[in-house]
């Protein structure tokens, strides 16, 4: 493949936009799912909750959060316009009863108050983000005194396989990440490292280690 085509994809990854960005955040659900799910399964999410996530794509998981528990508020926040429409179509129903609740920010300063989520959550998003140090600061900050974070993200080892990660991607093993946490104030009360098969672009099945970090302040 070409050096544009695999920056081509990169970029997509990063911030979907335009039509390949709709075909594009429709494969990372599909492939995605079992991080995600085992991601917020971690969260341990109770009736009553109040939830956010950041970088949710196309938010087609948000139906098998509302499984977890009654009385549950979903906030997604996203860079990219397109999945935050995208996520608000999706989850219309999930949006007008006010269950779900959908924004965009600028991957930095997190426009909500102190204290405000009891479970925050992201997944295949940490390659991006811009100062990572920061970003965990805010979000230690709108997380509640018992709250609990988890970031999910595939293994460096798997990662750099992928020729497209050379680009916009910052690849993190669990070393790495856990090194970066212990430059905030998170304690980290669980790493967990899974195997599972996952399909290429070509249709063959490779094995993608992924990690979860469940944090709490
Ligand atoms: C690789 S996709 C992952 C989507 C979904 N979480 C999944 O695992 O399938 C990354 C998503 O995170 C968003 N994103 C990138 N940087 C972000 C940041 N700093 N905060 C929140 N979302 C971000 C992108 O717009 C994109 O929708």
């Amino acid at each position: 493949m070409e050096k544009e085509e695999l920056q081509a994809i990169a970029s997509q990854l990063k911030h979907p936009t335009g039509e390949k960005g709709i075909e594009m955040a429709n494969m990372m659900h599909e492939t995605n799912i079992n991080m995600t799910r085992h991601s917020f399964l971690n969260l341990n999410i109770k009736g009553g909750n109040t939830i956010l996530e950041l970088g949710h794509g196309n938010a087609g998981h948000v139906a098998f959060i509302f499984e977890q528990a009654e009385n549950l508020k979903y906030y997604g926040l996203e860079m990219s316009e397109l999945m935050f429409q995208e996520a608000r179509q999706i989850n219309r129903n999930f949006v007008s009863q006010k269950q779900a609740f959908f924004s965009l920010y600028d991957g930095n300063k997190i426009p909500f108050e102190d204290e405000s989520f009891d479970k925050i959550v992201t997944v295949n998003t940490i390659y991006f983000w811009q100062e990572p140090e920061k970003l965990l600061s805010e979000i230690y900050r709108v997380l509640s005194q018992n709250g609990v974070f988890c970031i999910t993200f595939a293994e460096e080892s798997f990662m750099k396989q992928l020729p497209f990660t050379q680009f916009e991607f910052e690849l993190y093993s669990t070393e790495k990440a856990q090194q970066l946490i212990k430059k905030t104030s998170f304690k980290i009360v669980d790493t967990e490292t899974q195997t599972e098969k996952v399909k290429t672009k070509t249709g063959e099945l490779v094995d993608r280690a992924f990690t979860t970090l469940v944090l709490e302040k």
